[in-house]
């Protein structure tokens, strides 16, 4: 088994009990986190192409981690393991963010954490996907949808959507789940939303 980064271990640790803080929020999504976590507990490949890269947008990180250590402790904890790690990453567009209206491809960034080798990230992996998404204030994330179910770890407060209900708000330490293919999407308000993101691909 390949040996996972101290760093990166920590967050994926801190990333688990972020999520368990909250589960009886989200009974629902339990049965893919025992599964996501399970397949952690073996490391994947390190990437050894990855290329740091940081996109104008995340200036914004300071202004979303400050907010984020206004929360809770699981949420603290999770932005300091976050914040070690993210000198690593390497921030990008979304797929396809050329095309949307306005100003969006400009004024967000997402990075992967681990995933599927190809597509950046730090760990190559085909079971879990975890990355996180920065929006600049007030900007609006599109609707997207996929087949895989996901979970959301809000980190910055910011506005949501799920299968085209009105937004609500949320705050540091929310969960939101998306079971597969649900309409989802977010607006950054005053401050950058950061929100870190989770889907099960594996089999
Ligand atoms: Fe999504």
């Amino acid at each position: 088994m390949p040996d996972r980064d101290l760093n990166m271990q920590r967050f994926i640790d801190a990333t688990e009990a972020a999520i368990r803080a909250r589960a009886t929020d989200v009974p629902d999504a339990m049965v893919m986190v025992d599964r996501v976590f399970a397949a952690l507990t073996e490391a994947g490949n390190a990437k050894a192409t990855n290329t740091p890269t940081r996109l104008e947008p995340c200036r914004h990180l300071e202004n979303a981690y400050s907010q984020a250590r206004a929360g809770s402790e699981p949420i603290r904890a999770l932005m300091d393991a976050f914040a070690d790690i993210e000198p690593e990453f390497t921030w990008a567009p979304r797929a396809g963010a050329e095309l949307v209206a306005g100003n969006f491809a400009d004024n967000h960034a997402n990075a992967m954490i681990v995933g599927p080798g190809g597509a950046g990230g730090l760990e190559a992996r085909g079971d879990v996907v975890i990355g996180v998404s920065l929006v600049a204030p007030n900007i609006f994330y599109p609707r997207h949808h996929h087949p895989p179910e996901e979970l959301y770890i809000v980190l910055s407060p910011g506005e949501w959507m799920q299968n085209d209900n009105p937004m609500v708000p949320k705050q540091p330490g929310d969960i939101v789940h998306n079971p597969s293919n649900a309409w989802h999407a977010m607006r950054a308000m005053d401050v950058p939303l950061l929100a870190i993101w989770c889907l099960w691909i594996g089999q």
